[in-house]
């Protein structure tokens, strides 16, 4: 889609690329510094008309496609093998999803086979062909993306792609019953979502039969982006996909007690695959979706990351969409990159919120203007200061504080801080509006030390992560 692989994160002819590969070196190196863990390939909604055979084999032998999700050209040149060596040299582990709309069970299980084969069988030996003995071990595999929806090529209804998901998903898992299944949720609060869980949420299936530890699907996945150019509804718009989280968890829990899953089966958890600050109509995808993000599009970033680490229980993967250019953190130039907004508060929570969530309460005051989804406000609070916190492996605790009001700071007398050495971290800039450009880095990290005495002021318009040993 747009510039997120070619002339993002594969680019052979610019100088800032490895010349073997055409990897751009500082995309790579951007990625190695987040630490991403996971990613997901090859869509999104290009997935729907992806044949991976097209993108391996030798380069030039490749077919060029049309692509009809963005109504573009896929030329294949960038495919499988390519995508699992940059996961190698960036250090992430691969997420594939599979094509739902023209692709058939047999080209899928041909994909897991070239993946993940290790006998003597002909994909597998493909594989090998093309110059790689050892099998990638691809563990996530989506079965489709957004299904549901009317811009599908191939749309399917909700007791069509139950029946589908489960067909494949027995297929898939006897082939290779070490894979973790994700099935195609939509919002988490939709009729969609309880149909599909109730329909495939199921343990004693064919071939699984007997094995109280092993489920059909291991993850559901749902997307949410949200926008506003009014800051406050922007700011508190990710409070949609807390509850989403909450209303998605009480569906798999439901499909669970209903099917009498066993509780030996681990409980299923949900893929928030898709999720970001995204205005279709002010950055369409068919454009490439190129968003440039402002101060409160990096808060709302925040607060969908503290929704993250809340949840955390229930959230086995969450996924900002997209890793360079299209709806990215990240924006490439032919002599460079631009870090937007929305980069510095990821970077932060990717270096310092790691390890187990420690639940925080907080009384503060609340936004009680609109919305946007407008059933925010009467399912889940909107306060001015959105929090986390967690501690890591080695005793750091770290809390991080969104304060989303643009006009005024907030003093808080904070209960349990060490005193004495305190990190600060704060992401700020002079107003929601200001943005990040080649020429002018407006929003970055600001780092100074409290001595953990008296009341601290969580400025306007502010991410802040206070960090301290425990
Ligand atoms: O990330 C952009 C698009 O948004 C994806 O292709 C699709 O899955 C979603 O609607």
């Amino acid at each position: 889609m747009g510039r997120c692989i070619y002339t993002g994160l594969y680019d052979p002819s610019n100088p800032l690329s490895d010349p073997t590969t055409g990897f751009r070196k500082d995309v790579m190196a951007a990625m190695k510094e987040l630490r991403v863990p996971v990613v997901r390939y090859p869509g999104g909604n290009f997935v729907a008309t992806y044949h991976w055979l097209d993108g391996v084999g030798p380069k030039e032998q490749r077919p060029k496609r049309p692509e009809l999700a963005w109504l573009g050209v896929e030329s294949n040149e960038f495919g499988t093998d390519e995508f699992m060596r940059w996961c190698e040299e960036v250090g992430t582990e691969p997420y594939l999803c599979l094509n739902f709309g023209t692709g058939t069970l047999d080209e899928a299980l041909g994909w897991l086979e070239y993946c993940n084969g290790t006998q003597d069988t002909y994909y597998a030996n493909l594989r090998r062909k093309n110059g790689r003995q050892e099998p990638y071990n691809v563990k996530y595999w989506a079965l489709g993306n957004e299904c549901y929806g009317p811009w599908q090529v191939a749309q399917l209804t909700k007791e069509d792609y139950a029946k589908k998901a489960y067909q494949w998903a027995k297929a898939l898992k006897l082939l290779d019953p070490s894979i973790t299944l994700i099935l195609c949720g939509e919002t988490g609060f939709s009729s969609w979502d309880y149909y599909v869980l109730k329909e495939c949420v199921k343990w004693d299936v064919h071939g699984l039969s007997g094995d109280k530890t092993k489920s059909l699907i291991d993850m559901h996945s749902i997307h949410l982006y949200t926008a506003s150019e009014e800051h406050l509804k922007n700011a508190t718009a990710p409070r949609a996909a807390e509850r989403a989280i909450q209303m998605a968890m009480s569906f798999i829990d439901l499909a669970r007690i209903e099917n009498k899953v066993p509780p030996t089966v681990p409980r299923q958890t949900i893929c928030f695959d898709e999720w970001n600050v995204w205005d279709p109509v002010r950055a369409p995808g068919e454009q490439g979706a190129e968003e440039r993000y402002t101060l409160s599009d990096a808060l709302a970033v925040s607060v969908f990351l503290n929704a993250f680490i809340r949840q955390a229980a229930s959230v086995g993967m969450a996924n900002i969409a997209q890793s360079v250019n299209v709806i990215s953190p990240l924006l490439t130039t032919p002599s460079g990159l631009v870090k937007q907004t929305t980069w510095w508060p990821l970077l932060l929570f990717s270096k310092y919120m790691r390890g187990h969530t420690v639940a925080v309460n907080v009384r503060c005051p609340e936004y009680t203007g609109p919305t946007k989804p407008e059933w925010i406000r009467g399912t889940i609070e909107t306060p001015f200061l959105d929090c986390s916190a967690c501690i890591s492996d080695d005793g750091w605790v770290s809390l991080a504080i969104v304060n989303v009001n643009e006009e005024r700071d907030y003093e808080v007398d904070l209960q349990g801080v060490a005193k004495g050495d305190v990190e600060v971290h704060v992401v700020t800039g002079e107003q929601v509006h200001v943005v990040n450009t080649e020429e002018e880095q407006k929003v970055g990290i600001e780092e100074s030390r409290w001595n953990g005495e008296g009341s601290f002021v969580f400025k306007k318009h502010s991410l802040t992560i206070l960090r301290w040993k425990a």
